[in-house]
C-alpha cells in the first residue's frame, strides 16, 4: 500500500517515513461492502484491521458496543492477548481497511512504545464494557 496514506493514521503518527514506508510494505489493504463481518466474535485473531474509509459497527451477543470510523483500529484485542475475537465488527458502509499481519504487529510494538501504550489504552476503554456494572 501506500506510504503516504500511513501519515493520515493518527495511530502511526508518530513513525518516521522510513518506518512507514517499511509498515507499507508488509500491509494489505481491502475493500469491504456494508454487512460484511470483517471480525467474526469467537474466530482466531490474526490480523489488526485500520479503518481508512468508511464505517463499522461493533456488536457483542446483540449489544451494539461501538461504531468505528477513518483512522480507529480493532482486532487489537485479540492479538495482543492471544484470544479469540470477542466481538463482531460489521461493515456498516463500504469501507477501506488497511490490514497488518500479527508478526509485522508485534514488531511495531516491540520496535514504538508510544504505539503499543496507545494500543493499551484502547484495550482499557474497550474492555470496560466487557465488565459487569454493579
Ligand atoms: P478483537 O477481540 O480482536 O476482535 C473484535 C474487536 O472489536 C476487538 O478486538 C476490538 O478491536 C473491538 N472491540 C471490542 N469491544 C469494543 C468496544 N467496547 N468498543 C469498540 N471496539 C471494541
Amino acid at each position: 500500500m501506500d506510504e503516504a496514506k500511513l501519515r493520515e493514521i493518527p495511530l502511526f503518527g508518530k513513525l518516521s517515513k522510513k518506518e512507514r514506508k517499511l509498515l507499507a510494505l508488509c500491509a494489505d489493504e481491502i475493500d469491504v461492502e456494508p454487512g460484511t463481518l470483517v471480525c467474526r466474535k469467537g474466530d482466531s485473531a490474526h490480523n489488526l484491521y485500520v479503518i481508512e474509509q468508511g464505517t463499522a459497527k461493533v456488536v457483542r451477543d446483540e449489544q451494539y458496543l461501538d461504531e468505528l470510523g477513518p483512522g480507529d483500529f480493532f482486532g487489537e484485542m485479540g492479538l495482543r492477548e492471544g484470544a479469540p475475537r470477542n466481538a463482531h465488527v460489521i461493515a456498516t458502509t463500504p469501507m477501506t481497511l488497511m490490514i497488518v499481519a500479527g508478526p509485522a504487529f508485534r514488531k511495531l510494538e516491540r520496535d514504538h512504545p508510544a504505539l503499543a501504550s496507545r494500543i493499551s489504552v484502547t484495550i482499557d476503554q474497550r474492555r470496560r464494557w466487557l465488565e459487569p456494572v454493579f
